[in-house]
């Protein structure tokens, strides 16, 4: 167990950051719940950003004396170099990354060290390095959609004339350009792109500054430090500063539904995979083959997407159920928000990464598309609209005749296109020759022009549109 064989340095002495009015250390049962440098020391370097722009702002208020402000910047910036070069000993003992860091800094700059801590809290401190953490993780994910719509749309571009059956309730319902099919997730990535976007627009208030929960007495200037650190303002109010994590909440709830479309995406792929469909192949590198069944091409990487969506929905149930009945201000509870966000974050960052290579790596089997797309009666639509255009049926009716002439292929055993137009005008005998102008599933992808829909034309207006929208 993890706990039992770190370092336990100060194990059984009393916290030197505030060791002051205990008598003992923490037990090591309180060490174990307690401890969270294991993984938040992925906030180690926004950490030291923030200490950094505290201590600059110490320094110009007249706080701390320039030569202690000099000290601190430059052990952080030694601390920084060993952190990025993955040699910073991060210690359990010491608890958090935030102790670790301030604890290190006394030992490399001795009394300086000891100041930088002035009109700060862990509260506002972890607050700030989250939301700067935060940040950067929807900045990429922004990035990381981007490259997935970019190819989307690329191969949307080979598609626009691939005609595939649509489908509702799983059934056949009307032929579709596959281009037109991708470009519908290129909408939903578009949506994501502006839930993150918004979600970095209103996570950008600086906590740092409210200190513990109060604020403190020192004349510190917050709208310095925000400004330093890339945000538009301090946070209004020092008790939601310490205690908002509705940062956290609309990150992971951006994070789950791009999840989520991913999730869908990679459902189709495994669909189209199975040989009964055989719309898509992919190659050797983005698939793996059954230990006992030689015949076996299994979409792994599509089906670990699916898969991985579950746990990214439990980090927002888990960020829902943590929040909703905490007090004002800080409380340890707050400590949780972070494991399963940085876990989010790296699975969406797989994820992404996987499907992009997929997306990318598709071969179309435009084949087996359009002979599926014949199939099915997927235009007795187009069947009734000419009924009810050329011979002026009320739709309804057009709708019942089709019905009629559909059963009677499905009792020669053809298509609607195979029926010769004797068969049908025992249906309706004012059927004309040209009927059979509708009844092919390109002639009814390419009638579909109204706006938003499957007619190349418009499939090919809406690709330019997207490259200009998205890429
Ligand atoms: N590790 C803590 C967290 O992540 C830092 C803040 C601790 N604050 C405190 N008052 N104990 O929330």
């Amino acid at each position: 167990m993890k706990h039992k064989t770190s370092k336990e340095k100060s194990a059984g002495s009393r916290n030197r950051l505030w060791g002051g009015r205990f008598a003992a250390g923490p037990s090591a049962i309180l060490r174990a719940i307690n401890v969270s440098v294991g993984f938040d020391r992925t906030l180690a370097l926004h950490d030291i950003r923030g200490s950094r722009a505290h201590a600059r702002m110490l320094g110009r208020q007249g706080i701390l004396p320039a030569p202690d402000v000099d000290r601190i910047l430059a052990g952080l910036a030694a601390i920084e170099a060993q952190v990025k070069k993955n040699t910073f000993p991060f210690e359990d003992a010491l608890e958090d990354v935030h102790m670790n860091i301030e604890s290190r800094l006394f030992d490399a700059i001795g009394e300086a060290g000891k100041k930088l801590h002035t009109a700060r809290s862990r509260n506002d401190q972890v607050a700030t390095g989250f939301r700067l953490w935060t940040r950067e993780a929807l900045e990429h994910l922004d990035e990381k959609l981007k490259a997935l719509q970019a190819a989307l749309i690329a191969q949307a571009g080979q598609h626009v004339d691939t005609v595939m059956p649509g489908l509702t309730h799983f059934q056949t319902a009307q032929p579709v350009s596959f281009a037109h099919h991708l470009l519908a997730y290129v909408e939903m990535l578009g949506r994501d792109r502006d839930r993150a976007r918004a979600a970095r627009a209103r996570l950008n208030e600086c906590p740092l500054g409210a200190a513990a929960l109060a604020g403190t007495p020192w004349p510190i200037d917050r709208r310095q430090t925000a400004r330093e650190l890339g945000f538009d303002a301090p946070c209004a109010n020092s008790l939601d500063a310490v205690s908002d994590r509705d940062f956290v909440l609309d990150y992971v709830h951006a994070a789950s539904m791009a999840m989520l479309h991913l999730s869908r995406l990679a459902e189709e792929i495994i669909l189209w995979m199975n040989p009964q469909f055989g719309f898509v192949t992919l190659g050797d590198d983005l698939t793996t083959g059954s230990s006992i069944m030689p015949q076996k091409r299994n979409p792994d990487a599509a089906e670990l997407v699916r898969g991985k969506a579950g746990r990214v929905f439990g980090a927002l149930v888990q960020m829902l159920c943590l929040l909703k009945a905490l007090p004002l201000a800080y409380a340890k509870d707050l400590q949780e928000d972070k494991e399963q966000t940085f876990m989010v974050e790296e699975t969406l960052d797989l994820c992404l990464s996987a499907m992009t290579a997929m997306v990318g790596g598709l071969r179309v089997n435009k084949e087996a598309m359009e002979e599926a797309a014949g199939k099915g009666f997927a235009t007795a639509t187009d069947l009734a609209d000419y009924l009810a255009r050329e011979l002026n049926l009320p739709f309804r009716d057009a709708h019942h005749v089709t019905g009629r002439i559909v059963k009677l292929a499905e009792e020669k055993g053809c298509g609607l296109p195979d029926l010769p137009l004797s068969s049908l005008r025992t249906v309706e005998p004012r059927i004309g020759p040209n009927v059979f102008e509708v009844l092919s599933p390109k002639a009814s992808m390419s009638s579909r022009a109204s706006l938003g829909g499957t007619a190349p034309l418009r499939v090919k207006e809406a690709l330019a549109e997207a490259k200009r929208r998205f890429l």
